[in-house]
């Protein structure tokens, strides 16, 4: 057992916090966690964290401001009970997509989240797979940056016919997709999308070859799945092999998502544990636990 190390978890991912517990062979440290009849998050530690060096895991998937304020009480109760360290564990963090104005009449919201957590009381954060690495220097506080870029790939790889190909359902994602591309070792095609709205994309040429081949859809996250939706459009009326392979770290999965994702019917789905959720009657998903990766972080941080 690591000496002094404390693992709590929020409300927005225990399963998670007690897969990582687990891997550690840590007890999860015990808390209360309640909403007040008007609205407000409340919370209390139910255990000691006088000079020991806390780990705190909440993604914040929606409700994302309850989540981030639950985070934030939590590690204000840790450090006024005198632990000695505060990490907040965000395998997902929310509000990283908006790193940058579109316009002049917008908030740069990802540095609004940065701000906030900054002014809490978290010495250093733990993230994977931020929307966009630039995000990190929104903080002063350090980052460490994992992936399951990693991970999702050496699951991909088992079963993948040679003739596939990584896509990019967007410009964005091409770096991504060329990181799948070089542990996979398959070529890499991109699909030119416009955003009309928040749930609606709209998905033109596709930039390399993808004609009779079985293509490996990747992002960094799946929402309303409009963006996979939209390239998976692109990519068969480009002439690939039927049966796509869809794969992303965060698996959101709100509004119209499943309903997407079924009409897309792709033979395999690889997403991670950074967030829960339910993906009821669809098939092919394989769920790809993060505990490995952010236990071996925290056992490597703890102390230090
Ligand atoms: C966009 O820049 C992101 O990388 C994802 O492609 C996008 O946010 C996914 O959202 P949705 O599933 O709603 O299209």
């Amino acid at each position: 057992m690591i000496k002094d190390l404390c693992v709590l978890t929020g409300t927005a991912n225990p399963g998670l916090a007690e897969r990582i517990c687990a891997q550690l062979g840590v007890p999860l440290g015990k808390v209360r966690s309640e909403v007040f009849p008007d609205g407000e998050r409340g919370v209390t530690l139910q255990c000691e964290v006088r000079e020991r060096d806390v780990f705190l895991i909440q993604p914040t998937q929606a409700p994302m401001g309850d989540h981030l304020i639950e985070l934030l009480l939590l590690a204000d109760a840790c450090a006024r009970a005198g632990a000695r360290r505060v990490t907040g564990v965000m395998p997902y963090l929310g509000y990283a997509r908006q790193d940058r104005r579109e316009s002049a009449r917008e908030p740069v919201g990802a540095r609004v989240i940065a701000d906030m957590l900054g002014s809490g009381r978290l010495d250093r954060l733990i993230t994977v797979d931020l929307h966009s690495r630039a995000v990190e220097g929104f903080f002063r506080m350090p980052v460490e940056q994992l992936s399951a870029v990693e991970l999702l790939a050496s699951h991909l790889q088992q079963g993948l016919p040679e003739d596939a190909v990584v896509v990019s359902p967007d410009l964005g994602a091409v770096k991504l997709a060329e990181r799948y591309g070089a542990l996979l070792d398959l070529p890499v095609a991109v699909v030119h999308k416009h955003r009309l709205s928040a749930t609606e994309v709209s998905a033109g040429e596709v930039i390399g070859q993808v004609q009779g081949r079985t293509v490996v859809l990747v992002d960094d996250m799946i929402s309303t799945a409009g963006t996979l939706e939209a390239a998976a459009g692109a990519v068969l009326r480009a002439g690939c092999a039927p049966g796509l392979v869809v794969c992303a770290t965060h698996a959101l999965l709100v509004g119209p998502a499943l309903e997407r994702l079924a009409r897309m019917a792709p033979r395999r789905i690889l997403v991670s544990d950074s967030v829960p959720g339910e993906v009821g009657a669809l098939a092919g998903v394989e769920r790809v636990g993060l505990a490995p990766v952010l236990s071996e972080a925290i056992a490597r941080l703890a102390g230090k």
